[in-house]
């Protein structure tokens, strides 16, 4: 009985260690992999500059207290960091150690509690068999990830403490596949008169200038303008359609619901991990379609609720699990 429940023990270790590691490594390589490719040069530059010269921005701090380091970004936004599957790398190799340990006490001969030691040796193996599960979810999918932007873009600022309308930026929405970000023009709408903020001061507002070529002095575009390289959040990958103007418009669904709050957020996370099952299909087996939209009037709802006793249409029923739907 001891050498069988060892020798599952031991196979469990080895697997433990073969499947979860490698798991766990490319989980992070894509996750940098696509930081890096996401990331503007200029971004990256400054976040680079951002962890390596803390000290060159402490003085930078000192001299002018109005500017915000990337590095502040996660102080200023406590309630968004920690999103995701977060990094598991120390609890496994701690569990790991444990199950070394409580295994090999448990083997020696004047061991006194051989059965607390293969117990504790079991939750071990538990625990990294979670760990493993957990990162293998997240494969290729990016809860979580908040890269750090060229210009300080503050959502909360904007959407929440000006009340500004998400789509009065985000003007494509209700009409096209892609939710769009913003040209810099649109900012020169406020920030021709708005030079300086509550948190930056007028460094980061300087930089829509910057990018414009725009001179605040003469209020003239005078310098040639560059283009501005905003880092995308989020991005399903290339086999699945999404359109916005399907949920936004025909479907009523609000941003936040599938967004979380942006409103309260200084940097922009994925918020949700946009998974098919628990997050797309999850959503389309419980939510009724708009039924006062003309386009369904050939869906005799009154016959359907009274004939079959269907309340409402949930997306499912018209065709939103439907692989083709979603897939090309
Ligand atoms: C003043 C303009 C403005 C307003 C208002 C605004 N946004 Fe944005 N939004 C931007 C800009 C610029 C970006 C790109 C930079 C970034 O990601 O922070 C962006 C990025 C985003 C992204 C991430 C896009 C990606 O790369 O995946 C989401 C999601 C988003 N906005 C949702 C919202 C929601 C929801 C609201 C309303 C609560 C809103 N926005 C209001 C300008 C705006
Ligand atoms: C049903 C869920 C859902 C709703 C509702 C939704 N979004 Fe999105 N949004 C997504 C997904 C999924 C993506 C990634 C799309 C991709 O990679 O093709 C995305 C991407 C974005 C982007 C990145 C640029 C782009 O268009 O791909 C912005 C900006 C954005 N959404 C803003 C908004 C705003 C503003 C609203 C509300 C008016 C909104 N979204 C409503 C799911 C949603
Ligand atoms: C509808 C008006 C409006 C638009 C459009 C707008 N802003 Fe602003 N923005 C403001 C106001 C007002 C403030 C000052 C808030 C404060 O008091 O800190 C501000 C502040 C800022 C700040 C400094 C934030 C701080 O508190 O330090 C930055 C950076 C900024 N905006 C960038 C942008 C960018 C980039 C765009 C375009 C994508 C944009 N804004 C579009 C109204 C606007
Ligand atoms: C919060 C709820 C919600 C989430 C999350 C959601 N959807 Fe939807 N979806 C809807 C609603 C509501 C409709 C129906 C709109 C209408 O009336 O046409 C819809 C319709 C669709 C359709 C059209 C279906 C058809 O055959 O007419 C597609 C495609 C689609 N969604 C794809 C997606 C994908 C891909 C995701 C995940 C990235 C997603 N949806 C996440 C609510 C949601
Ligand atoms: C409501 C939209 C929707 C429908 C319907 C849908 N999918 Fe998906 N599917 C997605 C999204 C979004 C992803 C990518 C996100 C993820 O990793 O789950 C995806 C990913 C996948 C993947 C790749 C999984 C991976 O881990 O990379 C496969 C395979 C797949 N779907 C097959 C199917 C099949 C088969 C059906 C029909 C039974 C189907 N899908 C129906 C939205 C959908």
């Amino acid at each position: 009985m001891f050498k069988a429940v060892n020798s599952i023990l031991i196979i469990g270790l080895i697997l433990l260690i073969f499947l979860p590691a490698p798991a766990h490594a490319i989980g992070k390589s894509t996750g940098f992999h696509s930081a890096v490719t996401q990331m503007s040069e200029t971004a990256l530059i400054q976040s680079l500059a951002a962890v390596s010269t803390t000290q060159a921005v402490d003085k930078k701090a000192e001299s002018s207290k109005k500017t915000v380091s990337h590095a502040d970004y996660d102080k200023i936004d406590p309630d968004f960091v920690g999103i995701g599957p977060g990094n598991n790398t120390v609890p496994f190799i701690i569990a790991l150690v444990v199950f070394l340990l409580v295994t090999f006490m448990g083997r020696r001969k004047n061991c006194k509690a051989p059965k607390v030691m293969k117990l504790i040796a079991l939750l071990a193996v538990l625990y990294m068999g979670k760990i493993g599960y957990t990162e293998a979810r997240a494969l290729g999918r990016q809860q979580g990830y908040a890269p750090v932007q060229p210009i300080w873009f503050s959502h909360k600022v904007h959407a929440g403490q000006n009340g500004i309308d998400c789509e009065y930026c985000h003007v494509d929405a209700r009409t096209s596949r892609h939710a769009g970000v913003p040209s810099l023009n649109v900012c020169m709408n406020c920030h021709s008169q708005v030079h300086k903020g509550s948190v930056s001061g007028e460094k980061e507002i300087a930089k829509i200038y910057d990018y414009l070529g725009y001179n605040p002095k003469t209020m003239k575009y005078d310098k040639p303008a560059k283009p501005i390289q905003w880092v995308k959040v989020h991005n399903l990958p290339d086999h699945v359609y999404f359109s916005h103007a399907q949920h936004v418009q025909a479907g009523k669904v609000e941003c936040q619901e599938c967004h979380g709050p942006v409103e309260k957020m200084n940097r922009v996370v994925e918020y949700k991990e946009l998974a098919m099952g628990d997050f797309c299909l999850d959503c389309h087996r419980k939510r009724g379609i708009d039924t006062s939209n003309p386009y369904y009037k050939h869906y005799k709802f009154k016959e359907l609720k009274e004939k079959q006793g269907i309340d409402k249409i949930t997306v499912d029923k018209i065709g939103g699990a439907d692989c083709s739907s979603c897939h090309y």
